[in-house]
């Protein structure tokens, strides 16, 4: 089972469109997937036309062990498609287990718990925010797949969520990676998204997906039909780019990428049914080497030690945690992967100043250009 946090901590930039919708597309490609809404805005559950404020078992009664994952988890319209749902109590959550012991690993424990076979992908999307349910799902889950939007903006965010995963790594799961990132609501005919997308991918390499998410804006009305994107039209570009997407991470993508203006990224190879981690991976620093400006940092560790309080007891149960993540997904190590990693670790700090000059520089320079 291939746990998968779908994270960015900036706002509106898809991730619950692509938790979705990706999870929709592993499903029809005939991998079973549950999808778990961790955002109190609770925005996929609504968009699988479940009421969050009726919701009977949803995650929140989950973190309060009044509910197993295996009850919580409901199938959809869509087969091979089960939604674990978010009620909008979730938004007290964080006060009302402050003095819970082990509060940012009860989400690993409901994975753990499920059994083995129940799904092949599990796809969590988490809030905009990094707080005590993002930290949940960055320790519960191996994978993080990072939606963007190609603009300026996007690259700050970027920065501060890897220094956080670098804590989190460092802290309560070594084997946290960044095995994917997409563009949302592409716009390809932009000199600012191309700036920012040959940025990343000069930073992340090709972790950086090659199929990119064009807008569609049937992505944008299923929610009000309580569809995925394949259930309201599985014809439209939303619904070919998720599928293709979801064959590119499953290593089954033969086709040519839809925009020209995305470079070509290696291919993954062929998996099998329940794919293993895919080679490409950004790690982010090994857990002793600072990336971080020191204020920065200091910033980053207050999230995760506002979370982690009770370090003693904690410590003693993260061995468990790194021992059991280690135990269940070896690290797919290659030289070459080694090497990409070294790029974003030294150079985070500077993934949002980077863009800033060629930013400006597509703007004021080419102005005639932009569309
Ligand atoms: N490719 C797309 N084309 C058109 N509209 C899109 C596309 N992707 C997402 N949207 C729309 O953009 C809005 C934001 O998307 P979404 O809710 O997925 O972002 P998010 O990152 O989950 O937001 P939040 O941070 O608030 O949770 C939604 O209205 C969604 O329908
Ligand atoms: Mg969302």
């Amino acid at each position: 089972m291939r746990r998968i946090a779908v994270i960015n901590q900036k706002g509106g930039v898809g991730k619950t469109t692509t938790t979705v919708n990706l999870g929709a597309g592993f499903a029809r490609l005939g991998r079973s997937t549950l999808i778990c809404d961790l955002d109190p805005q609770c925005n996929l559950t609504v968009h699988l036309g479940l009421d969050p404020n009726t919701v009977e078992e949803s995650l929140y009664e989950l973190f309060h062990s009044k509910a197993e994952l295996k009850n919580v988890a409901r199938p959809t319209g869509q087969k091979g498609l089960s939604v674990a749902p978010a009620s909008v109590d979730l938004a007290g959550l964080e006060l009302e287990l402050v003095h819970e012991v082990g509060r940012e690993v009860i989400l690993r424990d409901a994975f753990d718990e499920l059994d083995e076979g129940s799904y092949d992908f599990v796809l969590v999307d988490c809030p905009p925010s990094l707080g005590l349910l993002s930290l949940n799902a960055l320790v519960a889950c191996d994978e993080l797949f990072v939606p963007i939007q190609a603009e300026f903006f996007a690259l700050q965010g970027l920065g501060k969520l890897m220094d956080v995963v670098q804590l989190v790594r460092r802290r309560l799961n070594p084997s946290l990676r960044i095995t994917g990132m997409v563009s949302c609501r592409h716009d390809p005919s932009t000199n600012l998204s191309k700036a920012v997308i040959a940025d990343i991918k000069g930073h992340f390499g090709s972790i950086f997906q090659e199929t990119v998410i064009r807008r569609n804006v049937k992505l944008a009305e299923a929610p009000s039909h309580g569809k995925t994107i394949f259930e309201y039209d599985a014809e439209c570009p939303g619904a070919l780019d998720y599928l293709a997407l979801a064959q590119e991470l499953l290593g089954q993508k033969d086709g040519a990428p839809q925009s020209s203006d995305t470079p070509e990224a290696p291919q993954t190879p062929e998996t099998p049914k329940v794919p293993e981690a895919p080679k490409a991976v950004v790690e982010v620093a090994p857990a002793d080497e600072p990336v971080v400006e020191p204020v920065v940092e200091a910033v980053v560790e207050a999230v995760v030690e506002a979370v982690v309080e009770t370090s003693d007891a904690v410590e003693a149960d993260s061995p468990k945690a790194g021992d059991l993540k280690t135990a269940q997904t070896p690290k797919t190590k290659t030289p070459k992967t080694a090497q990409t990693q070294k790029t974003p670790k030294t150079k985070v700090p500077q993934t949002a100043k980077t863009p800033k000059t060629k930013t400006r520089d597509a703007k004021l320079g080419t102005p005639e250009n932009e569309k």
